[in-house]
């Protein structure tokens, strides 16, 4: 499974892509909001952070202007990945820009049936929306299930995004079901490596190491 961070926060970037374990990020007009920063100045600052796709969102609403917008991402980095929303619009630019070769994460996914027309689009990536359907009592981890077993049934290539991520058991279980990659908010994903037993044992031998007055080096 992948793992992207869901942030334009360059700081959380940095830490999270020293540790080996990011590879890529998503970004939203949210987050790039609470960055506080120019979103082509933060979204270049980012690819030169990290080797994997970084997803960078249009904001027009009509296939002809997410184009346009495209074209300027795209320019940034090579690793731009453009980010388009599941209307009909943003499948019609999705499909044009999958013939030229471009990276694209079709996001706002809330349906198995939304998650089929990304795919015959040509979508790299369709991200479904897991806490915000939690949210309004329908249980997110259903629609990443039934959308793994649509794309299993017909060899489709577009990989499951899991997003709008909120627990460490949801990445756990999309990891269960087969979510390709899962996008993490920072503190949810530096949040996993930890358990209250790790710590404890660690703790143990530690203090046993210490009684011996021994060094490795
Ligand atoms: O990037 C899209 C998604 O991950 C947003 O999550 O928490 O705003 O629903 P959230």
């Amino acid at each position: 499974m992948k793992f992207f961070v869901d942030t334009a926060d360059t700081n959380d970037i940095k830490e999270l892509a020293a540790t080996g374990l990011l590879d890529g990020v998503t970004t939203n007009p949210s987050l790039i909001m609470k960055s506080g920063r120019p979103m082509k100045e933060v979204i270049a600052e980012i690819c030169e952070l990290v080797d994997g796709p970084v997803s960078a969102e249009v904001v027009a609403t009509d296939a002809e202007g997410m184009l346009k917008e495209a074209e300027e991402l795209i320019a940034i980095a090579d690793n731009i990945c453009i980010k388009l929303p599941l209307t009909l619009e943003g499948l019609k630019a999705c499909r044009v820009l999958a013939n030229k070769g471009v990276q694209t994460n079709v996001t706002l996914c809330f349906s198995a049936n939304q998650a089929l027309l990304a795919a015959k689009a040509g979508a790299t990536f369709i991200s479904p929306f897991i806490g915000r359907l939690d949210d309004i009592n329908v249980e997110g981890l259903d629609l990443i299930a039934e959308i793994r077993q649509i794309y299993d049934n017909y060899g489709f290539g577009t990989e499951i995004l899991a997003a709008s991520i909120r627990t460490a058991n949801h990445v756990k279980d999309c990891a269960l079901i087969g979510a390709d990659v899962a996008t993490i908010p920072p503190a949810t994903l530096k949040g996993l490596v930890k358990h209250p037993l790790t710590d404890k044992g660690l703790e143990a031998f530690m203090k046993d190491w210490a009684a011996t007055g021994q060094s490795i080096v």
